[in-house]
């Protein structure tokens, strides 16, 4: 087992957590990535630990797989599903519900017995601009996320006697396959190109009218992981280009 702090990057497989886990890796950690999904391509610096974060047991034996160094757990895993709330299946409330929030208590739970050995560590969670406010459809990931920032500011005052931070980042909209797929059903749904689509629809609240890249979240989370954060805690903080300007 390498002697570097470990850094577990839910989700890293694809868009924010993958930027995130290079970007950690570039900083020197030993980067674990726990994803339910194998990368596309094996990453030769980052291990791929399979893990479905919804799942105790799956959370348990991939911690025990990451050995006791872990100084850093970003949770970042997630997905998206629209739906009215009259018709939102239930399956798929209790699947976001089960990734995006009991995902982010079940792995934070994890990490606390190696980073109370440490008397350091640095949580970051990866919310959303929908964590602080809300569109129609979105049911379940709204809560979900929102449910994110409530259980953060616990952990902050719970884990700040062992001088481990809990802060989330609330971004906008961020270039991954996830928000492709959305700008993807826009624009068959309303018969829209896709630039009609991100004017429209994407970028309708942001000042900056610009997609967020994963590298620029993940920069954030680096700086969150630096020491000139170490008495940053229960923040969070949005990268939206203005849309939540104010929250
Ligand atoms: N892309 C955006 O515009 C945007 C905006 C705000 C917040 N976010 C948040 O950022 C995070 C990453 O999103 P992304 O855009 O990179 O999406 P993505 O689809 O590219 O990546 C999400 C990753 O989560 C993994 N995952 C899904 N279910 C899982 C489970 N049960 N256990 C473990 N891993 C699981 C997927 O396999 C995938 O690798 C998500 O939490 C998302 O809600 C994204």
């Amino acid at each position: 087992m390498s002697t570097k702090t470990t850094a577990i990057v839910t989700g890293a497989s694809s868009g924010i957590g993958l930027a995130i886990a290079e970007k950690l890796h570039a900083e020197g950690y030993h980067v674990i990535n726990w994803d339910l999904r194998a990368p596309a391509e094996t990453h030769p610096n980052i291990r791929h630990v399979f893990c479905d974060v919804s799942s105790e047991e799956a959370v348990q034996k991939a911690v025990k797989e990451s050995g006791d160094n872990i100084g850093v757990l970003v949770n970042n895993s997630g997905l998206q599903s629209m739906s009215p709330i009259a018709e939102f299946p239930l399956e798929k409330w209790n699947q976001l519900i089960g990734v995006m929030l009991t995902g982010t208590f079940l792995c934070t739970k994890s990490v606390i017995p190696s980073m109370k050995a440490r008397k350091a560590g640095r949580i970051i969670n990866i919310s959303s601009v929908h964590g602080k406010l809300a569109s129609p459809f979105k049911s379940a990931y709204v809560a979900a996320k929102h449910g994110v920032l409530g259980f953060a500011k616990v952990a902050a005052i719970e884990l700040a006697p062992d001088s481990i931070t809990v802060n989330t980042i609330c971004p906008g909209f961020v270039d991954t396959p996830l928000m492709r797929n959305q700008v993807k059903s826009q624009m068959e749904l309303n018969n829209l190109s896709e630039q009609e689509v991100l004017d429209r629809v994407f970028l309708k609240d942001s000042h900056i009218k610009q997609l967020t890249s994963p590298s620029q979240v993940a920069d954030m989370v680096a700086f969150l992981c630096s020491k000139s954060a170490s008495t940053i805690t229960g923040e969070a903080y949005n990268i939206s280009g203005g849309w939540g300007m104010g929250l």
